[in-house]
């Protein structure tokens, strides 16, 4: 199916690694031009090439989302580079309790996750709407509707990036412009991989360790991975492919009719309608 990207502009907020690397590099093959967006100079440059070799425009703008005006100044460099696809991918997690969490744990959370989705989209609307289409998605994750234990500051910025979304699709009736957010599951990315080799590494200290060698990365055991914190009718982990995939449709003219949505793209690990 012809996803009808071709020739559409795209902004993936942190694409230089991970989830957001990969759906940069899957709406370049479906021929969209692709701003891509981290921290990290070289490995945005990377990414960068990698889209290029595609043979579509890229271009890499660089800032960290919680500094003042960076998340603003980004969103201008998109609207200049003639963006009409925002993918608001970037969205640090961390481990807090309730017991233990404090309150800049708890603003950590949301000036990772909220603030940069709002300021980056609040300054692109003009130019969306201006163009008469236009697609905002956000990020969400498994952990808005299943709130972990471990993580609960994160688990409610992540509830409040779905809330956000519906009310932006409904502002922005009549426009041509959409907003839908795809909540992952467990996916295999280089953060949340650390985080599970840190955790075997754990187990590892207790006695218990889980350390094959895997096809994943290295010696973190996807089997273990699965039966220990993802359990899901899917039987494995996600990848980031299966996220971009969503992303890719969400973002095409194939899914004008789709609005103010949570897709959960989580193998059925949440469990609930
Ligand atoms: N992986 C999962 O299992 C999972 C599950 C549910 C939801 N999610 C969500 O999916 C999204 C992508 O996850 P991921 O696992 O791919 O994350 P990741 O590996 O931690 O993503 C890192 C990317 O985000 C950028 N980034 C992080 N903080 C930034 C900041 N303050 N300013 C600018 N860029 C920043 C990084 O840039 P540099 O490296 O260049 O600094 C890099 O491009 C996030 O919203 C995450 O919460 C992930």
């Amino acid at each position: 199916m012809d996803l009808r990207l071709a020739g559409r502009g795209a902004l993936v907020t942190g694409s230089s690694s991970g989830i957001g690397a990969t759906i940069a590099e899957t709406l370049a093959d479906e021929g969209c031009e692709v701003l891509v967006h981290g921290r990290n100079a070289g490995a945005a440059a990377a990414i960068a090439e990698r889209v290029a070799a595609r043979g579509v425009r890229t271009e890499v703008v660089l800032g960290d989302l919680t500094e003042p005006g960076v998340a603003e100044q980004i969103a201008l460099t998109a609207r200049d580079f003639g963006v009409q696809i925002l993918v608001n991918n970037a969205g640090p997690f961390a481990e807090h309790d309730w017991e233990s969490s404090r309150a800049s744990d708890w603003r950590a959370a949301f000036e990772g996750n909220v603030l940069p989705t709002v300021r980056v989209s609040q300054t692109l609307l003009p130019s969306l709407r201006a163009h008469g289409w236009g697609r905002v998605i956000t990020i969400g994750s498994r952990a808005v509707r299943t709130p972990l234990p471990n993580m609960v500051t994160y688990s409610a910025a992540k509830a409040a990036v779905v809330n956000m979304t519906t009310s932006l699709a409904r502002h922005l009736a009549g426009t041509g412009v959409t907003a839908n957010c795809v909540s992952p599951g467990v996916i295999v990315s280089p953060s949340m991989y650390r985080m599970f080799e840190e955790r075997a590494a754990d187990s590892a200290d207790e006695g218990n360790a889980a350390t094959a060698a895997t096809e994943t990365e290295g010696p973190v055991d996807e089997a273990d991975i699965v039966a220990a914190y993802a359990a899901n009718p899917t039987g494995r982990l996600g990848r980031p492919e299966d996220i971009a995939s969503a992303v890719a449709y969400l973002a095409s003219p194939r899914a004008d009719y789709v609005n103010g949505i949570e897709l959960r793209v989580d193998g059925g690990i949440t469990g609930t309608p």
